[in-house]
């Protein structure tokens, strides 16, 4: 195996450039952004701290060719030539998924099952068997074809990297791991201000800006594919969790407050808290309460939501009343900046205001936008968000 390795982490549209943002934090400097994703060149190290660390990234891929393809006969020779025996064992199991972007060769069964088969060619020239029986590891490999453009990758991950291991039970209309992490990001919140996520449902704002407050790796609790691998000694995935252990910011205090009006998805978020572990449970708080009640006695705070659409949870007209009451929200916290994710295409015009800024993301399939409505600046806040609470509000 080469030491060094071209990477490819992906990522759902819109998201690319945080990703990178996050790369760069660990240490990856020469990154290219594409559509849906961040290349970078690394080693089994990176592998491993990129899928433990990654909050806004869906998985980290090994690239291991990239050639034009426009015949099923280029695409098995070059698929043959590339080195797989470097990943792949003589018993790993390597099933093909496939998909086809304005390419000549547009049937995605066909060319799974070519580059499949050149596998198994390239693979025979360096074992001695005839018959692979695929009972050991899992290497997913990918072919994914764009303008006769073929990129072959292992997936590194196994689960999407949003499975961070807490949220075992759904709720109604969950945002994605990752997405909430992104939502954060954006922001810019940091965990000496309050964060209230009026409309927490399952908890996964809440529990995405804990991680990020106490420096916890989001994937810290779980697997990965490349966990199973002989290519990758077991001591880089002792190094990377231990790292991740030591950076935990144990003593850090948070101010995040969950709240909803549905007792049921309160108890979710509850338990999801306390699967995370580390006493998160302890530290967060998850209340009853509706949006049009919400006051608070902290400053300068950060309220992000993921209210209803009106189209899954609740019917228009109501989801356009309760986007009417989000002004007089602000009226009452008007140093705390608030950002909304929406599929309503006139959430402003309820609201009553228009975004500061504004960002396209998806939600699924869901195309929304980020409405972002900025508070006044604060002045140098000293200590933990506490010492910046007026008044003798409970929260
Ligand atoms: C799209 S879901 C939020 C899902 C959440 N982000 C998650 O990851 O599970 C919207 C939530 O708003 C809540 N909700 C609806 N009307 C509300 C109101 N007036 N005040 C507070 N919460 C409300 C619903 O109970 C629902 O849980």
């Amino acid at each position: 195996m080469e030491k060094s390795f071209q990477l490819i982490v992906t990522t759902a549209f819109g998201l690319e450039a945080l990703a990178a943002r996050e790369l760069r934090r660990l240490g990856y400097e020469e990154l290219t952004v594409f559509n849906g994703g961040v290349t970078f060149w690394g080693d089994v190290l990176a592998v491993a701290r990129c899928n433990l660390w990654l909050r806004t990234a869906d998985r980290v891929l090994i690239c291991v060719g990239r050639f034009s393809a426009r015949t099923f006969d280029e695409l098995f020779e070059k698929t043959k030539a590339l080195p797989w025996e470097n990943w792949i064992p003589k018993d790993g199991e390597f099933p093909v998924t496939g998909k086809s972007v304005r390419s000549q060769l547009f049937s995605v069964s066909d060319c799974q099952a070519i580059v499949k088969k050149a596998i198994v060619e390239r693979l025979k020239q360096k074992y001695p068997v005839n018959w692979f029986q695929e009972t050991g590891s899992f290497y997913r490999v990918q072919v994914a074809l764009l303008k006769n453009e073929a990129t072959l990758t292992i997936d590194t991950s196994g689960n999407g990297l949003h499975k961070r291991g807490y949220r075992q039970l759904t709720a109604a209309a969950p945002l994605k791991e990752t997405l909430a992490a992104a939502m954060i990001e954006i922001s810019r919140w940091k965990p000496d201000r309050a964060l209230i996520d009026p409309f927490c449902g399952s908890g996964t704002i809440p529990i995405e800006a804990a991680l990020i407050g106490r420096n916890i790796a989001p994937g810290i609790q779980r697997e990965f594919a490349a966990e199973k691998w002989p290519s990758f000694p077991i001591q880089i995935w002792e190094q990377a969790r231990e790292e991740a252990f030591d950076a935990i910011f144990r003593n850090q205090p948070l101010g995040i407050w969950g709240f909803d009006l549905d007792s049921e998805a309160l108890s979710l978020a509850r338990y999801h808290a306390k699967k995370v572990g580390f006493g998160l449970d302890k530290d967060l708080h998850f209340q009853q309460q509706d949006v049009r009640d919400l006051r608070s006695r902290y400053q300068y705070g950060y309220l992000i939501g993921n209210p209803p659409y009106g189209e899954r949870l609740m019917d228009k007209r109501s989801a356009e009343a309760l986007y009417q009451s989000f002004a007089s929200v602000w009226e009452r916290i008007p140093t705390w900046s608030l950002y909304f994710i929406c599929a309503h295409p006139e959430f402003e015009k309820f609201m009553g205001r228009k975004a500061d800024k504004r960002r396209k993301l998806y939600n699924g399939r869901i195309l929304c936008q980020y409405y972002q409505f900025f508070g006044p600046k604060p002045p140098q806040l000293k200590g933990p968000f506490a010492s910046s609470e007026v008044g003798s509000l409970p929260i």
